[in-house]
Parts: structure tokens; sequence; C-alpha cells
């Protein structure tokens, strides 16, 4: 997914012109700042620590695989992104990306929103103390429970997906006697630069109501002569893992011309926009994202430009980032078992996790990086394939890249970026025990989602 590929490199040199890899970073010991998390560094003994604390006491005390989520570095993303955009527009953090109590209480301190997709991220919101009015609620097929919660709870927004959906939360407010604030997602048709499983604009998909053959439109129709509805604006999300703002551009140039046709048609200026999520950030030292004040800069000049040339009122935009504000924060820390070094062809290194905690690689053919953390090595780069412990040879976690040649079992290695869609997309396969989330911060670490455990299993398990 992300743009690699210049072969290089000493060892395996029969296969280097197959290249999928990125040649050996000159250091194999340097940290990347790209892709690791902002307190990430190596100690006097070449140790990774993160929040002051070394990758050996982190093993020692919570074990691996897991994942160490840099909590300084996952607000000061968040602020980042408030301070870009400014008090006149809205950040909701994606919970879909990583979502924990832990992470609802620091988006409420620092001021951001939260789009949730499912009951029991709702629930894990409303539990954690976020006000319902700043959540915002999504997804494709929501069902009537779902929407009765939403509704009693006094989300801020429902996003809209369908012409079911519009008929069913006016069904389920007037019940309430209330009017529920709700957005219209629509298709605006735009080809993300994206893997297909994660672009969601272009029109043969499940997301949304096109823009194209006037759907959209009558869908607004329909909302506007609902009294259980307040519609407040127009949705769109072209997709995730996104560099080229063009088809940002592309996204609100459409939603606004839109608006404009809601006020000729209805004589309504909706006072709101969302142009979702889906900015791209570093897996590997090839990517490189936005600053999310280029983001808010490119996204909030368009609209003004586009509003000023409608004679529209510039609306109140929105934004849902959640890989760009949890990914980089964390990464996953796994113990060395076997090596097992295939003549001509490269090095399979086996980790204690694998694809039940990175899917990623498997699903998307994503790119990640890797480094030996616990010690530091000269040894010469050796061409690697970091693979897990399940029974699939699609068990991979970092398809190509350099480790030195003297890693040995027992080593730890760290994947840098996972906090993004990878916990949060971790299943028990191969009856695997999810890993812990801890957060480190300022020399302390603390679990924030528990390592499962054998009676987990079995406590589901009720046959
Ligand atoms: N808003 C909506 C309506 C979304 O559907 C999504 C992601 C987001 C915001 C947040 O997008 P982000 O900023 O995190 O890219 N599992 C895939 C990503 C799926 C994204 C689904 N929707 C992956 O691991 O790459």
């Amino acid at each position: 997914m992300s743009r690699s590929a210049h072969p290089a490199g000493p060892r395996h040199a029969d296969v280097l012109t197959e290249g999928h890899y990125s040649a050996p970073a000159a250091d194999l010991n340097a940290l990347d700042e790209k892709v690791w998390s902002r307190t990430v560094t190596r100690d006097a003994d070449g140790a990774l620590t993160v929040g002051g604390i070394t990758v050996a006491r982190l093993a020692e005390e919570f074990g691996t695989p897991a994942y160490f989520l840099d909590e300084s570095d996952f607000r000061a993303r968040c602020r980042a992104w408030a301070d870009a955009f400014g008090p006149d527009a809205d950040v909701f953090y994606a919970g879909k990306a990583f979502l924990s109590r832990a992470v609802v209480r620091w988006l409420k301190e620092e001021g951001l929103n939260l789009d949730v997709c499912s009951g029991g991220e709702l629930t894990t919101a409303l539990d954690a103390g976020m006000p319902a009015e700043r959540i915002a609620f999504h997804g494709n097929n929501k069902t009537v429970a779902e929407i009765e919660r939403a509704v009693e709870a006094g989300v801020g927004r429902i996003v809209l997906d369908s012409f079911q959906e519009i008929v069913r939360v006016a069904h389920v407010a007037r019940r309430h006697g209330v009017r529920q604030r709700v957005q219209i997602r629509v298709t605006v048709g735009v080809e993300a630069h994206t893997h297909e499983f994660i672009a969601t604009a272009h029109e043969d998909q499940k997301f949304g109501i096109a823009l194209a053959d006037g759907q959209a439109a009558e869908a607004v129709r329909r909302a506007l002569a609902l009294d259980g509805l307040d519609l407040i604006g127009v949705h769109s999300h072209i997709g995730s893992q996104i560099f080229d703002m063009a088809g940002f551009e592309v996204s609100a140039r459409r939603v606004v011309q839109l608006l404009a046709e809601i006020r000729d048609e209805h004589g309504v200026e909706l006072p709101e926009i969302d142009l979702g999520g889906g900015l791209g950030i570093a897996y590997t030292s090839e990517d490189d994202p936005r600053e999310p004040h280029e983001i808010a800069k490119a996204l909030s000049d368009i609209v003004t430009r586009e509003c000023e040339a409608a004679k529209l009122r510039t609306p109140r935009i929105s934004v849902e980032p959640g890989r760009a504000i949890v990914g980089p924060t964390a990464f996953t820390l796994y113990e060395v078992g076997t090596i097992k070094p295939l003549e001509g062809l490269r090095t399979y290194v086996s980790v204690d996790g694998g694809m039940s905690d990175n899917i990623r690689t498997a699903l998307y053919d994503a790119e990640y990086s890797v480094a030996l953390v616990s010690r530091t090595s000269d040894a010469e780069p050796m061409l690697v394939r970091v693979v897990g412990k399940h029974c699939e040879s699609g068990d991979i976690v970092v398809k190509d890249a350099f480790l030195p040649a003297d890693l040995a079992p027992g080593d730890l290695i760290a994947v840098p970026a996972t906090g993004a869609y990878c916990r949060s997309m971790a299943s028990n396969y191969n009856h695997a025990l999810r890993p812990p989330v801890v957060a480190v911060r300022d020399g302390e670490a603390r679990v924030i989602v528990r390592r499962e455990t054998e009676e987990d299993l079995l406590r589901l398990d009720v046959g």
C-alpha cells in the first residue's frame, strides 16, 4: 500500500531484483522519527525506550506480544488536530481505529469529539464519560436497537447512510419526542488512491447515498420532510490511508455544490459539512504524510472558495481522523522465536504474535517497518520476512525488511505505527490471546486494555 520499492542490499542477491522492499537503512539501529512515536529513543545501552522506559522492562512487566501506546504523543496529536482546525471546526476521532475507556478520557480532556460506528463503541464512549452531544454515530447498517440507544443517549449527530435509515431514525426520534440532529452521508464518486478495501467514495460499494444520479438530493428532500429529523449537514468519507489531497478537494467541492443545490431547491443553507477521515500515516520511511495544519488549510481554502463562488455562508467543517491520530503513537513488541534462513530467498523470523494482532499485512498487503529494539547491532543487514505463529502461510507481519544478521531467538523486535486498526481488528484465530495495550507516559506504564487469558476464551465457550 505504501510506495516503496528500490532493491538493493548485500544478502540474498538473487531475489533482490523482485524487490518489494527498500534498500536497507544505512544504519539499522537508527530510528526514523517518521514511523516511531515521539518519545521513542535508544538509551545509552542501545535499548529502545518509550516514555523513558526500556523495552526490556516493558517486556518483563507486561509480556509479549503487546502494544505500547505513547500517551503524550497521542495527546499531542489530538491537540495538533484541534489547533489546526480551530474553534470554527470540529475534530471527531474515529474510534474504529482504536478505542478504550482511557482513550475516550484523553479525547475528552483534549477537547476532541468522537465518531462511533457500533453499539459497542457507543457503550465504551458513554461509559468513559464522553458527553453524548460530542458523539457522532456512523454505520451503513445500524440496527434499530442501536438507533434507539443513540437517540435515547442524545448523541450529537447520526450520520444517515441509506433511505431506509432516514425513515428508521425519524421514527425512533418521533417516538422519543425529539428532533434528532442528522447528516446524510453522500458518495461523491471519487476514486481514492488507496487499497480497494478501504476506498469508500466510488459508486460501486456499500456506503452512503450517491450524488451522481440525484439520489443524495432525493435523500435530502425526504429528510427535510420528516419532523423527527434536524438535518444539519452533509457527510463524505472517501477512504483511508490517503496521501493525495486531490480526492479530498474534489469531495469538498461536490459537497458544497450539493449545499448550493439544497439552498436553491429548499431555501435552506445547511450549516455543516463533514469531510470524513482517511489521512495517511508513515508506515515506512518511504511514506510522507501531511501535517494537520496543511490538511486544515487545504480543506478550509477549498470550502471557502467554493462557498464564495456559490454565494453560500461557509459551513462549519468537521473531520474524522482515526489512523492519523492513533496510528503513529504505538508499536507492537514481539519476542523472536525461530529463525529460518531459506538459502537464496530470505530469512523467516517467527514472532510470538502474528495475523491475530496485525491482520493488515494479510488483508491489504500493508507495508510495515521493523527494528531490533532490545539492543543495537553492527552486523550486516539480512533480508527478512517477519511472520507469526498461526497456521497460515499468509500470516505475515512485515513482508520484506532488513534486520541485523546476528538476530537471535529471545531478541525483542518492534513494529512501529501499529496504533490504528491492529488491536481493534485483532482476532482469536487459533485461540490466540489478544495482546494488551499498555499506555506509557513520563516514566510510567499502565495497562489500559489487559491481555486476554485462556479463562476469557473458556468463559465464552458455554457449550
Ligand atoms: N470516518 C468514517 C466514516 C470512516 O469510515 C472511517 C474509517 C474514518 C472516519 C477514519 O478513517 P482514518 O482516518 O482512520 O483513515 N481497517 C482499515 C481502515 C478502515 C477504515 C474504515 N473507516 C485499515 O486497517 O487500513
